[in-house]
């Protein structure tokens, strides 16, 4: 089966965004540090391209997740394949996600960071597909909400691919 990839969201648009939300983000934590984690692999390219926004000075750690699911979905059993290196507590703490749509793996991840008592915690994410929400997750800064199409691109994949895509479109299967 092949696929290809229609355009929803342009390169300068993402960009257009992601500068805004750095502005947002860097007068919010003003005279602070903010600590942002990435969650792995799909928030990558959003994390560093908002980091390079932000005027405030930023610390950062990476964080990897995997949720048993078939490709297009999440079953929300989370698994932590990689964890922070460095403790949060303390810190004022923004998670950087590339996507929020059943809202299992995050609702899971704020919990678990939640309970190693960091300052703040906020989340930030590119997109978010509210109609398909299972678990309630609070969203402080989102970039897009885009219906319930399955994307790619900007981090995001389909089977491990598109990831480098500089701009967010719609897979259709052929
Ligand atoms: P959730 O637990 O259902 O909120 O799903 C979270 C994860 O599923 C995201 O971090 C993505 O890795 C993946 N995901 C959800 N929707 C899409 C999509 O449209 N394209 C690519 N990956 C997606
Ligand atoms: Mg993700």
């Amino acid at each position: 089966m092949s696929e290809t990839i229609r355009e929803l969201l342009s390169e300068e648009e993402v960009d257009q965004k992601i500068k805004e939300l750095g502005e947002v983000i860097s007068r919010d934590y003003e005279g602070k540090q903010v600590h942002l984690i990435c969650v792995l692999k799909g928030g990558v390219f959003f994390t560093c391209e908002l980091a390079k926004r932000i005027t405030v000075p930023v610390s950062l750690d990476f964080m990897s997740v995997s949720s048993y699911g078939d490709e297009t979905k999440s079953s929300g059993v989370v698994k932590i394949v990689k964890d922070l290196d460095e403790s949060i507590e303390n810190k004022d703490v923004i998670v950087v996600e590339d996507i929020v749509d059943s809202g299992r793996t995050l609702s899971y991840l704020l919990e678990n960071l939640k309970s190693r008592k960091p300052k703040s915690l906020r989340l930030c994410t590119l997109l978010d597909k509210p109609e398909r929400r299972v678990k309630k997750v609070e969203v402080d800064y989102t970039g897009f909400e885009i219906p319930d199409e399955f994307v790619v691109g900007y981090g995001l994949d389909y089977a491990q691919k598109y990831r480098n895509l500089p701009y967010i479109g719609i897979v259709k299967l052929d």
